[in-house]
């Protein structure tokens, strides 16, 4: 036994057990339809497991009905557990309230009557742009009860950003705050949503009053939460819908300018969030604290902050502050106030603990936790030991989930009960998953160290059912690179000589920064819809702390440029205009000014080149440039101080 397998003890109450592999392996539908009736409540029970026939158009659990707000609130009170907190809501101030499943299922109850009483009906969609509040959760629900596909926007994302989403989505109300509290202080969030929902199909804004600040109002268009859903009644009867039916939208980046709108349905997407909350989080609702620390607007906040542990029956819970407010030490400071024994959170985050040192959180007692997770970026190896020693007491089991919004749930990660743990790897599929690595021919590779792409090899239940509107952008970016049979993940993976699979980061145009996924394209064509900029290139370069950022090549336009900003100036103008377009996470670390990018003859710009640069790299093979003393240009200017 070395330092990294399960204890005994760990393993004889785990809830994941080593049998689920083979149960997976011998009859895979089987499985999964197992799993179906043992984590989720049907209100029909559903005659065909998987129907793959239109494929890549999956439907799962065939003529199934049932009720997701239903399964993560009503069925918990009628099993007798009314009485249990579902949610602690720590709010940024560090007031907090308990909120438990009877409650939760009133106020989900009078949210549902209230957005039918603005006349959302099922089907009709609903964009929910707000802090990490518990309205927030019961918003989500009560669509989820009515059938009115959510559409999240993160609460960081600009009001273009929203716009976009409110008109591809053709949302019919939009759910919002006042304002947030960011660091102590109360911050505008209305506003973004009157810029944003001018012109489009938003005919109602419901507005929850969370920091008193003073707001617009046209009285037409906006209702306050407080007096629409807190008059409304607390009865509401939940209809079965199909376990096909559109649950949500969530926009993701990809490789062009234009972020897509990942749809997930109910009955599947219920069904592996539950499962594996359950197995992977190794989630006992009756004497768990879970807490997972992401945010809503991302899909690791649908699925286990909402979905996987409502559906569970879990105690979690929900923090509004950031990890540096009102100190460095309010996550260990929660850990201890609520007895958290589970915390799911992100390699960015553990990076700037170990940044700010252990003795932070070794003024706390930790001893509650007994599994960590972490999600949304390859954990390197130095972080998960420091995680490992300093908040898992040297001995907890670490959970490294590999998942994509586009997945739903979680497919590779350890089970903490069975897995001998590697520090670094989501080591493999979790049971009723089926993933390889394929070489550039789509060849299987399954010798050690040879880097390939990661393929999903069989459908699951969580698994996206297509672009919102956009049939064919689906099956072009998923199911045509290595064809039909394989689901490219656009991801780099390799094996090790164990045989565990090494996540190596995207293959594709897409950045990961802290965790949050955007599009060099994304940036690029924010960038040129400034009037000075015009051409631009983005490449995503390493960076300790955040993973990779942000970094930004731009050439001016010779013309309009008199009594026009200059320098630092320039390039903090330009920062600010893609915090504007995207939002603030979007902007470049830092911008540098060029009189020409590197090209290849035929005209396309070699990001990799400019990775070179701004990883401070020797610059790579120019041999395919079209002018190699471009690059040699480049590199003087990045010389010189930064001017950022
Ligand atoms: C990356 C977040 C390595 C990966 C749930 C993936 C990871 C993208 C891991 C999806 C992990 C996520 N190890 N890489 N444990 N988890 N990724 O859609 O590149 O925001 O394709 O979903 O994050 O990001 P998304």
């Amino acid at each position: 036994m070395t330092d990294y397998a399960p204890t005994p003890a760990f393993t004889e109450q785990a809830i994941g057990q080593a049998g689920l592999y083979d149960e997976a392996a011998a009859d895979h539908e089987a499985f999964w339809a197992a799993r179906a009736r043992e984590y989720v409540t049907w209100s029909t029970d559903f005659d065909t497991t998987l129907d793959w026939s239109d494929a890549p158009f999956a439907k799962w659990y065939v003529g199934g009905q049932l009720n997701a707000a239903y399964n993560c609130v009503d069925r918990h009170v009628e099993a007798g557990n009314g009485d249990r907190v579902a949610i602690h809501a720590v709010a940024a101030s560090g007031e907090d309230r308990a909120i438990t499943y009877a409650d939760l299922q009133r106020e989900v109850c009078k949210a549902a009557n209230a957005l039918e009483s603005l006349g959302v009906a099922k089907g009709d969609r609903v964009a929910i742009y707000m802090p990490m509040i518990p309205e927030a959760v019961v918003a989500m629900l009560a669509c989820a009860r009515i059938g009115a596909p959510h559409s999240v926007v993160f609460g960081g994302f600009s009001s273009d950003a929203l716009k976009a989403r409110i008109e591809d989505g053709e949302a019919k109300v939009v759910i919002t705050s006042d304002g947030q509290f960011r660091k102590g202080k109360a911050m505008p969030l209305k506003d973004a949503v009157d810029r944003a929902v001018e012109g489009t199909t938003a005919s109602k804004v419901l507005v929850v009053q969370r920091t008193g600040i003073d707001v617009a109002w046209d009285d037409e268009r906006d209702v306050w939460w407080h007096e629409v859903v807190e008059s409304a009644s607390d009865q509401h009867e939940a209809q079965p819908h199909d376990s096909e039916h559109p649950l949500f939208i969530l926009y993701t980046s990809g490789t062009t300018g234009k972020p897509k709108g990942i749809l997930h349905t109910t009955g599947g997407y219920l069904t592996q969030c539950a499962y594996t909350n359950a197995v992977v989080h190794d989630l006992h609702p009756q004497s768990d604290v879970y807490w997972c620390t992401a945010d809503i607007g991302w899909v690791t906040g649908h699925s286990y902050i909402v979905y996987g542990p409502l559906a569970n029956g879990a105690t979690q819970v929900l923090f509004e502050g950031t990890p540096d407010s009102p100190h460095q030490g309010i996550f260990w400071e929660i850990v201890d106030k609520y007895k958290v024994s589970i915390l799911y959170t992100a390699p960015t985050a553990i990076r700037t603990f170990m940044k700010w040192g252990a003795d932070i959180p070794a003024k706390y007692d930790l001893s509650s936790l007994r599994v960590l997770g972490s999600v949304g970026e390859p954990i390197n190896p130095e972080a998960w030991r420091w995680y490992r020693d300093n908040i898992g007491d040297g001995t907890t089991p670490i959970v490294d989930t590999w998942w994509q919004t586009e997945t739903g749930a979680i497919m590779n990660s350890p089970l903490p009960g069975v897995t001998e743990l590697e520090p670094g790897s989501s080591q493999k599929p979790i049971p009723g998953i089926s993933a390889e690595i394929l070489d550039d021919e789509g060849q299987p590779l399954t010798e050690p160290e040879k880097v390939g792409y990661l393929v999903l090899t069989k459908p699951w239940p969580a698994m996206l059912r297509g672009v919102w509107g956009d049939p064919q952008r689906y099956k072009d970016t998923y199911w045509s690179r290595f064809g039909p049979e394989y689901y490219f993940a656009g991801d780099g993976a390799k094996y090790d000589d164990k045989g565990n699979i090494w996540i190596l980061g995207r293959v594709d145009d897409v950045m990961n920064v802290s965790g949050h996924r955007m599009s060099t394209a994304e940036i690029e064509s924010a960038l040129v819809s400034h009037p000075r900029v015009a051409e631009a290139a983005v490449v995503g370069a390493s960076d300790e702390t955040t993973g990779q950022a942000v970094v930004a090549f731009v050439i001016l336009r010779q013309d309009g440029a008199e009594g026009g900003l200059e320098g630092d100036d320039l390039v903090q103008e330009l920062r600010n205009h893609v915090g504007q377009q995207i939002g603030p996470i979007a902007k470049p670390r830092s911008i540098m000014v060029v009189d020409e990018l590197p090209k290849t003859r035929s005209g396309k710009i070699m990001r990799r080149l400019l990775k070179d640069v701004a990883e401070n790299r020797e610059i790579g093979d120019v041999t395919t440039l079209a002018d190699s003393s471009v690059m040699n240009l480049i590199k003087q200017g990045m010389d010189k101080p930064a001017a950022d």
